[in-house]
């Protein structure tokens, strides 16, 4: 390459003008260094083309050309770390996310939801006071519940006293927490007060109506003094606040907090 022209020239690199110059080495380093790749090797190409032997155009030509490959490749190629490094990056997330579920597995927190006499009529049954939801429906919405807070419900329904007593006795090691509507058993049955006074997991009482606005006779839940927390008068909507309260409560132990 000749070197015995000026080194300090400027060009315009954007116009076409430039292109239009008279093709030496020193114009094709300029291009070269103000990083227009294309038109330092457009120039070395037409000083090849007029001098074919010189052997050090076709190797600046080369060099030119494997940083052009380069320069092409290399956004691709960020682009696609970039993508890896953001995928490594969830896969990590998730495989945290896998291996808490895992360890959950093994102590997924069980919720049990036992329905007292007639509310498998619901939907049937009164709907201006307790709605028009099915029973059916409504255990669907809390087993969706529990599963989308990583839980696992549960439900039973029965019209016997003693049926609703033998499925309390399951809570007892079977389960982290009871959701209980004793229905009208609320207000009359001191068996299933008792039977709840030997859980030690949190117990949450759900009614669909607000009975305390209802008949004196259903002023007086017989398990409100044992039970954690009460639900009372959302309707169906009740059972899912329940679900909801209870994923916090199975994790903060709150059945031995409240020293049931
Ligand atoms: C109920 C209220 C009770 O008084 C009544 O006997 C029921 C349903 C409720 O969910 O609102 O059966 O528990």
């Amino acid at each position: 390459m000749s070197d015995n022209e000026p080194e300090d020239v400027s060009i315009d690199t954007e116009t076409d003008e430039a292109a239009d110059l008279t093709p030496t080495a020193t114009l094709a380093r300029l291009y070269e260094e103000q990083g227009s790749l294309d038109k330092a090797v457009s120039v070395y190409k037409k000083l090849l083309d007029m001098e074919p032997e010189r052997e050090e155009l076709k190797e600046a030509i080369k060099a030119i050309e494997d940083r052009l490959a380069a320069s092409a490749v290399q956004p691709e190629e960020s682009k696609t770390k970039a993508t890896l490094e953001h995928l490594t990056g969830w896969q990590k997330v998730i495989g945290e996310r896998k291996k808490m579920l895992y360890q959950e597995g093994e102590r997924r927190q069980k919720i049990l939801v036992i329905h007292g006499p007639n509310l498998n009529m619901l939907g049937r049954r009164e709907p201006s006071v307790y709605g028009t939801w099915t029973l059916e429906e409504i255990d669907e919405e809390i087993k969706k519940t529990a599963e989308e807070y990583g839980m696992s419900a549960d439900t039973f329904q029965s019209n016997q006293e003693g049926d609703l007593i033998e499925k309390i006795y399951e809570a007892i090691d079977g389960y982290d927490v009871l959701i209980i509507n004793p229905a009208a058993y609320t207000h009359t049955s001191v068996a299933i007060r008792d039977a709840l006074l030997m859980l030690e997991i949190p117990i949450i009482e759900v009614h669909l109506s607000n009975f305390y606005r209802r008949e004196p006779f259903r002023h007086k839940s017989l398990i409100a003094d044992v039970v954690t927390a009460q639900v009372v008068g959302f309707g169906k909507d009740g059972y899912t606040m329940a679900v909801k309260a209870a994923s916090n409560m199975a994790l903060r132990k709150e059945g031995a907090a409240r020293g049931a």
